[in-house]
């Protein structure tokens, strides 16, 4: 485990006063393939396992943030969130706790009011989280503060701090500040690996993961009944956690593996597993849930015939809703596109599709 502990991402105390000013950043949503799911009961947001995820390219966040001196310094947080141009109330509660959560580690945001402009690649409330992309973009944006107000920041320090704070805004956003195959959750064969922040995937990887594509299939656009905050909070009575938690890390010594020789169906099996038992998870929580529909069922089936009938690698996997990530080599886009088209279009609302960064 790394030596840091809480105390490393203190802000100093002394800053340059700026009386406003305006910093933008972008940041990338992720698809994992090893899964968090469940954090400890006692710290602020730690897994109880190490997950690993893919940056997608097409898929994420601008954000502006512009922050103009209070005229009377207080704890509270002035806040305005507009999203594509539309003022989003809703988000602000969300927001202004993330603001607390963190202010004891930036303590120059008591200073200011802030105004957040936010755009996404992809239409909003379609079903794809994007806390992961707008909790980093923003993240990324106060270490820009931060930065602009005089404090020497090491390119090392500024990303890790980002991916710090992400993570108290939203475990799987610590992920997203780095593009590529990312890995948060301390693991003992992978080296760097921490709770607290994520890391670049420390080793090699076999060129067939370097360009490879994720096509989202929007099932289901409604906002998800049960929030992952909630489906986390289970696993800590949960009668089968102990053991998901073990595998969970033993599957990432699989992926350890897997990335480096490049077997990609033993890569699918392994992601779909994961995917499986995220939502075995859910399934057998108490209370128990669902988040897959009848056409992400449809989905799976008709890949599986497909992919039997075709010998593609093609292989899916599932966030903690009802949409489908389909995962296959660049290779096979053309094929793949058309076969999307003929088979699977009737079971989706929206498709989106993007390079999984590496
Ligand atoms: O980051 P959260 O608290 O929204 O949890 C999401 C966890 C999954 O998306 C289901 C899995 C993952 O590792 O991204």
């Amino acid at each position: 485990m790394n030596s840091e502990n809480n105390g490393f991402f203190f802000s100093k105390k002394k800053y340059f006063i700026e009386s406003n000013g305006t910093v933008t950043k972008k940041s990338h949503s992720n698809i994992a393939l090893i899964k968090y799911w469940g954090k400890h009961t006692k710290e602020i947001q730690i897994p109880l396992n190490s997950s690993i995820s893919y940056s997608l390219e097409q898929v994420y966040t601008v954000t502006r943030l512009i922050y103009y001196m209070k005229k009377k310094k207080s704890k509270n947080f002035s806040l305005k969130i507009f999203l594509s141009g539309e003022k989003k109330n809703i988000f602000l509660q969300k927001i202004r706790n993330f603001f607390h959560r963190i202010a004891y580690y930036c303590s120059y945001l008591q200073d200011y009011n802030f105004i957040i402009e936010t755009h996404n690649t992809f239409p909003h409330s379609c079903g794809i989280a994007s806390s992961a992309s707008s909790i980093s973009a923003l993240s990324l944006c106060i270490m820009e503060i931060e930065k602009k107000l005089g404090s020497f920041l090491t390119k090392e320090f500024f990303f890790k701090k980002a991916s710090f704070l992400s993570r108290l805004g939203s475990g799987s956003a610590c992920r997203s500040i780095y593009s590529g195959l990312v890995v948060w959750g301390y693991h003992k064969y992978i080296k760097g690996s921490s709770n607290l922040y994520s890391i670049r995937y420390p080793y090699q990887v076999h060129p067939i993961f370097t360009k490879m594509l994720d096509t989202i299939l929007i099932v289901d656009e409604k906002p998800k009944k049960i929030l992952s905050s909630k489906g986390h909070q289970l696993m800590n009575r949960h009668p089968y956690a102990k053991e998901r938690f073990k595998y969970a890390n033993q599957n990432m010594n699989r992926m350890i593996s897997i990335l480096k020789t490049g077997d990609l169906p033993e890569f699918g099996k392994l992601v779909e597993y994961e995917s499986l038992t995220l939502h075995a998870m859910m399934m057998t929580s108490n209370p128990y849930y669902l988040c897959m529909k009848p056409n992400t069922l449809s989905v799976i089936h008709t890949l599986w015939d497909f992919r039997i009938e075709s010998k593609k690698n093609i292989y899916f996997s599932l966030d903690a809703g009802a949409n489908v990530h389909l995962l296959y080599p660049i290779q096979e886009k053309t094929s793949i596109s058309k076969w999307i088209n003929s088979d699977l279009l009737s079971y989706c609302k929206q498709i989106i599709t993007s390079f999984c960064i590496y």
